[in-house]
């Protein structure tokens, strides 16, 4: 584990309760698991994992106080899902804390709960790994974790179709930038930029 990684991970691990840090490790795990070497940067991946949720539990206060501030730029629709702010503030925090410029990097985390057309290899390992480690309830897991190991994109898919379904059952708006994630991917993904 590099120093940065190590740095990260202690830092999503004072701000996180046990039960979601545990989430945090089993999603890097999954990241082992799933990330073919030779076509995503594991390095990269271990970054994005152990940042992902680390302001998961930080006040919705401070957050808007980013905004307000102009530190953090967030369209329109997702200042209305604060449910999604939380990759956004760890993006920052990513980059303002530790130092990471990789827009794969920061992209990824800050958009691993919605997919966004255009994400690297690493944002869909994460936007994979993050719903599919083994702690989710879904008895489909497993499944997604094999497929990505073959065809990343093809699971990246599955679970934006996945995540959409689920959400439309519950009478709840899925985020536009779902829905252009999942049509990039049916598209063929033709311009990842990693
Ligand atoms: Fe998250
Ligand atoms: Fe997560």
């Amino acid at each position: 584990m590099t120093e940065l990684e190590e740095r990260i991970m202690n830092y999503s691990k004072d701000r996180l309760s046990a039960k979601r840090f545990a989430h945090v490790e089993r999603v890097v795990a999954t990241l082992e698991e799933i990330c073919p070497p030779a076509e995503v940067s594991l390095p990269d991946c271990r970054l994005a994992g152990w940042l992902h949720d680390c302001a998961k539990e930080e006040s919705k206060e401070m957050f808007l106080d980013l905004l307000a501030h102009g530190s953090i730029d967030l369209d329109e629709e997702t200042r209305n899902q604060p449910n999604l702010w939380h990759g956004f503030h760890a993006a920052f925090i990513g980059n303002q804390v530790f130092g990471i410029e990789s827009e794969d990097i920061l992209d990824a985390v800050r958009f691993h709960p919605t997919g966004a057309p255009n994400l690297s290899p690493v944002g869909m390992a994460l936007f994979v790994a993050d719903y599919s480690e083994p702690g989710r309830p879904m008895s489909w897991t497993r499944e997604i974790r094999e497929q990505a190991k073959a065809d990343l994109f093809g699971a990246a898919l599955r679970v934006c179709r996945e995540k959409i379904r689920y959400l439309l059952g519950r009478g709840r708006e899925p985020h536009s930038r779902s829905f252009a994630f999942a049509e990039w991917l049916e598209a063929g993904a033709p311009s990842p930029r990693a």
